[in-house]
Parts: structure tokens; sequence; C-alpha cells
């Protein structure tokens, strides 16, 4: 038996994946651990697959809703909607095959804000919970359970799950005892208090999830790693939204508003987000801290380079690269890295309270500084909105950064007006792309729009929403924030034509 599984009474529920599958039938709400592909269980995903292929072959139906904290990795999201096994998918997705699924409305998604999964959860307003499947890296003498790369919801599918299906994870370095801080003083209303978190550093809970003994009702033991793609190196355009991004933290530093340390950083996922990370580490700023939502290869490299003192996060969100060089130096960064539960990773009373720097990507933002993080041309899902709307709302400076243009030019992300809207432009503070930077703070609708067009937009569409603009201001029905309803999304419709924003 593992020594990974201390505690003796458990013993007898260790089992194949084939068997605890087995436990999860047609029509049930499996809870999943797992965040950006860490920590989420990789062979009970995957033996429910092959049931639920074996199952249709058999013309039975067979369908599960899956929870989880965030996107996962191609054992559980891909082996699912490979099968046509997911009916329902919450809160955030970026598996491939899911995504095609969900834009073909073969499966329904649920994309929310991850701060609000936990609570809605405990709510009652998603529906009861059959099964959680969670991937831990060891089970203690007491029955503790030792988290995983990532927490996510997992404290609350443990607890409102009716069975629990746990996965043992030998992969995991077991140093990673000790760097979880599971807070569970959360409560719904009207009994919530202020959660008692006022660094990014304080620990405020318990190292280990606890869990009723009786409610395990299988035990998987398993050596698999954590499966996440590799970040694109910086290219010219990432290094130059970097660079704008910087001088600006100088420059808010030279005018007082921010200390020469910065304020708790986050930063968002994906190739920019972890671009801007690489040149912070080239920047002036010592003595960091990041209060955020994942740890990606950036973040590691600021600490390494000792300009970042402490982070805390949800999830590990690493290049397979990254993740082995983690793994195997575990111990040297526990004391640095926190990993807490995603309603506290996420939460608006700490975001506001920390002053979080917020800095995310985006699909598109319009002239006003609307910004669209989920849906290409308004309607083909990419990911979610994640914490992202978690974090811009309640930042101290919300920060969104994109290349001026996707797809080799033929779409501008500065677009007249946003084909769906995730931000509002109240929540966004500061946009930036390779052609520079618009400081929207303290600006109207139109100041904002001229700032916009002028700083960030590709030159290439520079004039035709300059001209749009000007349009706009003389025949729109208000001048508060022009616009020509019938022309605002023919960009997008022009693409969809002609594979082609330009006219
Ligand atoms: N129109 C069409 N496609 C676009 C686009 C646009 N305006 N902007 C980006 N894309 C496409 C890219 O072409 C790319 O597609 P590909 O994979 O087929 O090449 C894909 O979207 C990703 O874009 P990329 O430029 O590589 O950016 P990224 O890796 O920095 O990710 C987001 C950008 C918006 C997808 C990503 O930041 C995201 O999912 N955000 C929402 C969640 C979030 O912010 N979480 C942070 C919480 S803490």
């Amino acid at each position: 038996m593992s020594t990974r599984i201390a505690d003796h009474r458990l013993h007898r529920r260790v089992t194949s994946a084939e068997e605890a599958a087995a436990l999860i039938t047609h029509g049930m709400t499996v809870g999943m651990s797992g965040f950006t592909g860490s920590g989420y269980p990789k062979a009970v995903p995957t033996a429910l697959g092959k049931r639920i292929e074996a199952e249709h072959a058999a013309g039975r139906p067979m369908r599960v809703k899956i929870w989880t904290g965030a996107s996962t990795g191609p054992e559980l999201d891909g082996a699912l909607a490979k099968a046509d096994g997911i009916e329902l998918r919450l809160p955030y997705n970026s598996d491939p095959i899911a995504r095609e699924r969900i834009n073909r409305g073969e499966m329904d998604y649920l994309d929310m804000h991850l701060s609000q999964v936990a609570p809605m959860a405990w709510q009652g307003f998603l529906g009861p919970l059959d099964v959680a499947v969670i991937e831990v890296t060891g089970i203690t003498a007491d029955g503790s359970l030792v988290p995983s790369s990532s927490v996510g919801n997992n404290k609350t599918w443990l607890d409102h799950a009716q069975g629990v299906i746990l996965e043992v994870n030998r992969w995991q370095n077991p140093a990673l005892e000790g760097m979880h801080d599971i807070y569970y003083g959360t409560a719904l209303p009207p009994h919530r208090v202020p959660i008692p978190l006022v660094r990014p550093d304080d620990r405020i809970g318990q190292p280990t999830f606890r869990c009723d003994l009786d409610r395990i009702i299988a035990i998987v033991e398993t050596d698999a790693p954590d499966r996440n793609l590799p970040f694109t190196p910086p290219d010219e355009t990432a290094r130059g939204i970097a660079a704008h991004l910087l001088d600006f933290l100088e420059h808010e530093v030279g005018k007082g508003r921010l200390p020469a340390s910065l304020l708790p950083i986050q930063s968002g996922v994906g190739n920019i987000a972890n671009a801007v990370l690489a040149g912070l580490a080239d920047g002036p700023f010592h003595d960091m801290t990041a209060y955020t939502e994942v740890i990606q290869d950036g973040m590691l490299d600021l600490l390494d380079s000792g300009r970042l003192r402490v982070a805390s996060a949800t999830a590990f969100s690493l290049s397979p690269d990254a993740a082995l060089r983690i793994n195997a130096e575990m111990a040297r960064y526990r004391d640095r890295l926190i990993l807490r539960p995603q309603e506290i990773s996420n939460h608006p009373e700490l975001i506001r309270r920390l002053g979080c720097i917020a800095m995310n990507g985006l699909i598109e933002a319009d002239i006003y500084g609307n910004v669209n993080s989920t849906c290409v041309m308004g309607s083909r899902v990419q990911n979610g909105i994640g914490g992202s709307g978690d974090f811009a709302r309640n930042a101290y400076i919300s920060i969104f950064m994109t290349p001026s243009t996707a797809k080799g030019g033929a779409i501008s992300a500065i677009v007249p007006q946003v084909a769906h809207v995730d931000h509002i432009m109240q929540d966004v503070a500061v946009l930036v792309t390779e052609q520079g930077l618009a400081d929207m703070r303290g600006l109207s609708p139109r100041k904002r729009a001229a700032l916009v067009i002028e700083n960030c937009a590709h030159p290439a569409y520079r004039d035709v929403l300059r001209d749009y603009f000007d349009r706009a201001m003389a025949g729109a029905y208000g001048r508060h924030a022009p616009s020509l309803p019938a022309e605002a999304l023919s960009w997008h419709q022009r693409f969809m034509d002609t594979g082609t924003m330009r006219a």
C-alpha cells in the first residue's frame, strides 16, 4: 500500500479507476478538481470517458454535468468531450474539443466569475452535487487530505458532494504539504463576516482539507504529470506591450500613486500575460508581491530573480518544463508560494482591500474601453471570463492588454463596438497594445475614444476608426458615447463574410 495514504482506515477503499468511474451514472453532477491544467484527476475521468463511449455504442444514454475550478487537461475535458459525455460544463474551459462542442451547440456551458462558483453551489443555485472527484497529494494519518497543485473549488466539492472519489497522485511532490492555506470561515448571508486577510502572504486557514471519511467511496492511486501547453516565447509584440506597461508603472511610482514595490500584482492567463511577467523581471521593481489566480512560468522567474517576494494564487499554470522544474524543487518554493481556494484568491473583498494591479488579456476592446474577453465575433466562446471580472472590477488599477490585431492583421483588436461585453468601461482603467497605452482614468467616453484610437489601434485601422468616431459624433442619437448602431458591428460582419475586417 502506498505510503501516500497514511490513514489505514482508508486502505480498503483503494480501487481501480474503472471501478471508481462505475460509481458515476447517467445524469449525475460531478465536481472535479482542476484549475488551469493542474491538480485535475487523471485516471477516473479517462475511465469514465471510455465507459460513456461503451454505453453510447450499446445505444444507452450517458452524460454528466461537470463542475471544476477552471480548465483542466486532456484526460478530463478532452476525454469526456470526445465521448460526448458532458451535458453541462462550468465554470471555465480551454479544452479545444469541448470548445468545439460548445460552439456547435452540443454542450451547455456556464461561463462564470470564478469567485462566485463556491458560494453559488452553497446557495443551492446550481443544484445538488452527487460526486466529487478530487486529486490530492496524499492522505495523512488522521485522514486529512493534502491538496495537490491546485486548490480551486475542492474544499467546497469535498464538503458538498454526497460521495467523494479521491485520486492520490504520486507524481505530485509531497513537499507541497504546507504550501496551501485552506480557509473554512466563509459563510452565506446573513452570517458572513470579514475575511481576516490583510497582506498577500497572510495565512488564515489550515494546510489540508478535511473530509468526512464515511463519504469517501473510492480511492484511486495515480502517478501522472499535470499537463499544460508551453507558453509562446515573448515576440516583439509581447515585448512591446510589456515595455509600455513597465513605463506606465514606473510613471505611477514617480507620481506617488504606487509604492516603489508596486501593489500586489495579478496576472491573467495566456501568452501576453506571461510575457509581461518576463518584462517585470527586467524592470526596476523589487520586493514585489502577487495576489493572483495562477502562478505561470513568468511568476516563477520573478520569484527566482528575487524581484518577487511572495505569490498567493489558487493554482499553478505552468509549461511542462516549468512544472518539472518546480516539482523537483518544491521545498525551495514552499515558503514563498501560497495556494488558496479560488473563492479566496479571487475574492472581491480581498482584491479591493489589497489594491491589486490587475493585468488581463482580451479578445477585443472598443474605442470606449469596453472589453470582450470571451466571445470571438460575439458568439464563439474562446475560454471564458475566468477571474478577469473578479479582479478587473475590484482592482486598484485594472489593466487590459492585447496585440492590436489578430489573425495576421485581418482582425482589429480595437473595434467601434465590442460584439460581446465582459468588462464595462467603468471596470477598465488602462488599455495597452504594442502600439501604446491609453490611461483612461478620469476621462469621459469621448476622451477615452480619442486616446484609444491614437494610442492603441493598429495604424492600418486608425483612420477608419477616426472616421467612424467623427461620423458618430456628428450623427449619433446622443453624444455621450456616440455610436452608429447600424455600423458598429459591421466590422465583425465583414470578417465573417470576407475573412477580414478591412474594408
Ligand atoms: N478575434 C478573433 N480571435 C482572436 C482575437 C480577436 N479579436 N483575439 C485573440 N484571438 C484568438 C487568437 O488568434 C488565438 O487563437 P488561436 O489559438 O487560434 O491562435 C486565441 O484567441 C488566443 O489569443 P492569444 O493572442 O494567443 O492571447 P492569449 O493567450 O494572451 O489569450 C485570451 C487571450 C483573451 C484568450 C485569454 O487572456 C483569456 O482567455 N482571457 C479570459 C480569462 C481571463 O482573463 N482570465 C484571467 C483571470 S485571472
